[in-house]
């Protein structure tokens, strides 16, 4: 039975995970908040952070895991998409630990892994099926055939869904990532605000419209009342959060007609908003969908997706060489 140790490094997450015939043994992530106080992450500080963290992390999956890295049998890491500098350090210790140990090295792209992910824990989506990813990079909707097949039907055109939540909780004062505190304070809101629906062609979404239209909402509110945001936050965050599931379900439920497809997954760090998931579940049962929604562990980065991506490729003995490279803009 192979054991993969998996590192995923791509943004401000350093994760390691040990998988081992399918059962993901380990996922130890460690976050860096240092990027709260920026309002984003920064770039630079981020690698510098992976660079501190990585063997720790490293050592705490192993430990978890209760496997010695003599025992390894690949070692799997994030190719992109991703911040460069972050990349580099995930692939550069990858290789060297590949190299010592004198073990294959196994290359994954972030965002099929995100997707593969669902095939960490029961139950597991059967081919073909569509996945929604969605994250602080990406918003796609993807056709998957096969493990390691995949085509992108729809993408965004300027922000991801992610970003929105970020950018429309910046405005409004919330920390960074704003996503998760948005959720929280929606469910205790009502969508009772109206914002501007984006005019998008095909399968493809936009999500800047949103964030403009909010500011403008929010300025003339404040020129009127200077504690409207203090006082209707609750309410502004589910109406924002309302509209983006909205657009997000709007052209899943495109997708799925188009394709005849009717087995559909979520995945990414937005899969984790309790109002995506939601909306899932109760449009799949008026349309007789099968619904795949991640564990909370699979939905933002993790390693545990790496490592399941990378086992796939484990079977298919789809090596890498030590001269692979990150790559800042890898496609699916
Ligand atoms: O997949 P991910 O961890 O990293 C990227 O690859 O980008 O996604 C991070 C994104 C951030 O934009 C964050 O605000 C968002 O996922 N996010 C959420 C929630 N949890 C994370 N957005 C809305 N509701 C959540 N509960
Ligand atoms: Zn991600």
């Amino acid at each position: 039975m192979p054991i993969i140790l998996a590192i995923e490094s791509s943004c401000d997450d350093t994760s390691a995970a040990v998988i081992k015939d399918g059962v993901v043994l380990s996922n130890v992530t460690a976050t860096q908040t240092i990027h709260e106080k920026y309002g984003g992450v920064v770039p630079e500080v981020a690698s510098r952070k992976h660079q501190i963290n990585i063997i720790p992390v490293v050592k705490a999956a192993l430990d978890k895991a209760n496997v010695d890295k003599t025992k390894l049998s690949a070692i799997a890491v994030t190719k992109g998409p991703g911040l460069l500098g972050s990349l580099i350090v995930g692939v550069s210790f990858a290789k060297s630990l590949s190299l010592s140990l004198n073990i294959p090295l196994i290359n994954v792209n972030h965002m099929k892994a995100h997707i593969l992910a669902h095939f960490a824990e029961d139950p597991k989506p059967s081919f073909p099926f569509l996945c929604l990813t969605v994250s602080g990079g990406h918003t796609q909707i993807v056709k998957v055939t096969a493990p390691l097949e995949m085509e992108i039907l729809g993408t965004t055109i300027d922000d991801a869904a992610g970003e929105a939540f970020d950018k429309s909780g910046k405005i409004m004062g919330l920390k960074y990532p704003a996503g998760p505190e948005m959720d929280k304070l929606a469910q205790k809101g009502n969508p009772i605000f109206e914002f501007a629906e984006p005019k998008v062609e095909g399968l493809n979404f936009s999500f800047s419209g949103l964030k403009t239209s909010i500011l403008y909402f929010l300025k003339a509110q404040l020129k009127k009342n200077p504690h409207f945001i203090d006082e209707n936050l609750n309410d502004i965050c589910a109406s924002v959060q309302y509209q983006i599931v909205y657009i997000l379900i709007k052209k899943l439920k495109q997708a799925a007609s188009e394709t005849g497809i009717t087995q559909i997954a979520i995945a990414g760090g937005v899969s984790a908003n309790s109002g995506l998931r939601k909306a899932l579940e109760v449009t799949g049962d008026e349309l007789g969908w099968k619904t795949y929604i991640p564990a909370f562990q699979y939905c933002t980065d993790n390693a545990g997706m790496i490592a399941v991506a990378a086992e796939f490729s484990y079977k298919e003995k789809n090596f890498s060489d030590l001269d692979m490279v990150p790559e800042a803009r890898l496609k699916i």
